[in-house]
């Protein structure tokens, strides 16, 4: 007669080893080398930006960028030919714009940066203020290479809704964008810094040319 082996029990002690091996094993788990696949993922860069907190000079951007934005040009949108303005309606228009987070507000009035009243509280309340700061939010200050304003009507390494605008790096307007995302203000010196009639010539953010690459 065949006995049928009664289901082993295990000695109440073997179940305690057991589940502390795997309590060993678990404690061992996080911030693993990467070679074990069911530990955690090693921890995330995230170096501190190479820019220290500047800003990109608010006087260049009104008067050397923003009649770029304004500006009507060729756009190529898969090979049609039209001609529009970045910041019309339908494109980067404030209110009736379909371009993402690149907000402009095309009719907005020039900043006189001359005059007393021009104070950096003052001149944040503008219109032309709203179109700087949105379109430095579409930057990486210093690296025109990672920089969405440029990337996007270039279509550099990425698709735009609002087809290529800029036929290469080597367009004008192209290396004005680049020119001003390069050459930001010095650290610890704000948007408006008298810095910036560096960017022109002669030396005058009201007289002066833009520079540019
Ligand atoms: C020099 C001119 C232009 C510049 C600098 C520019 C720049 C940009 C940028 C930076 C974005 C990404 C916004 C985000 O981060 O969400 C974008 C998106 C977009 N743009 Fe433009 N753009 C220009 C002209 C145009 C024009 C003329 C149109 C319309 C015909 C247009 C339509 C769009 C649309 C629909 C998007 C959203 C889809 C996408 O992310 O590609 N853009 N553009």
């Amino acid at each position: 007669m065949t006995q049928t082996p009664s289901p082993r029990r295990t000695h109440p002690l073997g179940k305690l080893a057991a589940a502390a091996a795997t309590l060993l094993a678990l404690a061992s788990c996080g911030g693993g080398d990467g070679t074990n696949p069911l530990d955690n993922p090693s921890t995330v860069a995230n170096p501190s930006g190479t820019t220290n907190g500047q800003k990109l000079s608010f006087a260049y951007f009104q008067r050397c960028v923003m009649p770029i934005l304004r500006a009507q040009l060729p756009i190529n949108i898969n090979g049609a030919m039209s001609v529009n303005s970045c910041a019309s309606g339908g494109c980067h228009d404030n209110t009736t714009g379909t371009g993402g987070a690149l907000r402009l507000v095309g009719s907005a009035a020039d900043v006189n940066l001359a005059t007393a009243a021009a104070s950096a509280d003052a001149v944040r309340q503008t219109d032309m203020y709203r179109n700087f700061y949105s379109s430095q939010g579409e930057t990486l200050i210093g690296a025109p290479l990672a920089s969405r304003l440029l990337n996007k009507p270039l279509v550099r390494t990425v698709l735009h809704g609002g087809g290529l605008v800029f036929a290469d790096e080597n367009d004008a307007n192209a290396k004005i964008i680049r020119y001003w995302i390069t050459r930001p203000m010095p650290a610890g010196q704000d948007e408006f810094s008298a810095a910036a009639a560096n960017l022109f010539t002669p030396a005058d953010v009201t007289t002066g040319v833009c520079n540019t690459d």
